[in-house]
C-alpha cells in the first residue's frame, strides 16, 4: 500500500499535472496559433536544415513559435549562433527556458507573439506554423525582411513565395531567399 501511494505521489501526480499544464497552455493560445499545436520538428529534419543552410555565430537567427527551442539549441551546437525564440504558449515557453539552462546554452527566449515584432535584423528566420497562420506571417515577412535574408518554413510553404530549394526529409521543407 505504502509503495503504492509513493507511486502515485512521485510518478503518477507530476505526469497528470504535467499534461494539464500541457492542455491549459494549449487552449490559452489556440486562438493565436490558429489551431496549431506546440509539436517539436524532429531532429533527423533540424540536421537536414542546418545542412542546407549555414550559419556563422554572427547570423541572426529567429525561430518564430520557437516551442521548446529544439531548433535554436541545435543551430547553437553547431555553428554558435545566438539565436532568437518567440513563443506564446507558455508550457513551451517554459520548457525552452528550462532546457537553454540546463544544457548551457545561450540562445534566448521571448514570451512574446512575433506578429507584434519587428522583424528587420534577422537574416535567418526558420518556422513551423500552421498555413492560417503563415498566411498572415507571409505579408509581414515580405514588408520587413532585407535582401538575402533565408526563410525556412516547415512542412507548409509560406504563400505567394517561390522557394529557392525543398528539401524532402518525410515531410517538405520549403527554403526562400528574399530578392
Ligand atoms: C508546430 S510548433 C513548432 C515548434 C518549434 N519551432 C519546432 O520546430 O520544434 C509551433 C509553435 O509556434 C507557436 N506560435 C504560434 N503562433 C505564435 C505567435 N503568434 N507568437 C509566438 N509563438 C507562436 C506555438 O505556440 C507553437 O509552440
Amino acid at each position: 500500500m505504502g509503495k503504492i501511494i509513493w507511486l502515485l505521489a512521485g510518478v503518477v501526480v507530476p505526469l497528470i499535472l504535467v499534461k494539464i499544464a500541457y492542455a491549459v497552455s494549449m487552449v490559452l493560445v489556440l486562438p493565436k496559433t490558429k489551431g496549431a499545436l506546440f509539436v517539436s520538428t524532429s531532429r533527423r529534419k533540424i540536421r537536414a536544415i542546418l545542412e542546407a543552410v549555414s550559419m556563422s555565430p554572427e547570423t541572426r537567427l529567429v525561430d518564430l513559435g520557437c516551442g521548446d527551442g529544439r531548433f535554436l539549441r541545435a543551430a547553437w551546437k553547431r555553428y554558435q549562433v545566438r539565436g532568437v525564440g518567440y513563443e506564446i504558449n507558455p508550457w513551451a515557453y517554459f520548457l525552452a527556458r528550462a532546457k537553454n539552462g540546463l544544457f548551457r546554452v545561450p540562445t534566448e527566449v521571448r514570451f512574446r507573439d512575433f506578429m507584434k515584432e519587428d522583424l528587420s535584423s534577422y537574416e535567418v528566420i526558420f518556422c513551423y506554423l500552421f498555413p492560417d497562420v503563415l498566411r498572415e506571417l507571409s505579408p509581414k515577412l515580405r514588408q520587413e525582411l532585407r535582401k538575402g535574408a533565408i526563410v525556412i518554413s516547415c512542412n507548409f510553404p509560406l504563400p505567394g513565395w517561390r522557394p529557392q530549394k525543398v528539401i524532402q526529409e518525410g515531410d517538405p521543407i520549403y527554403i526562400y531567399q528574399v530578392s
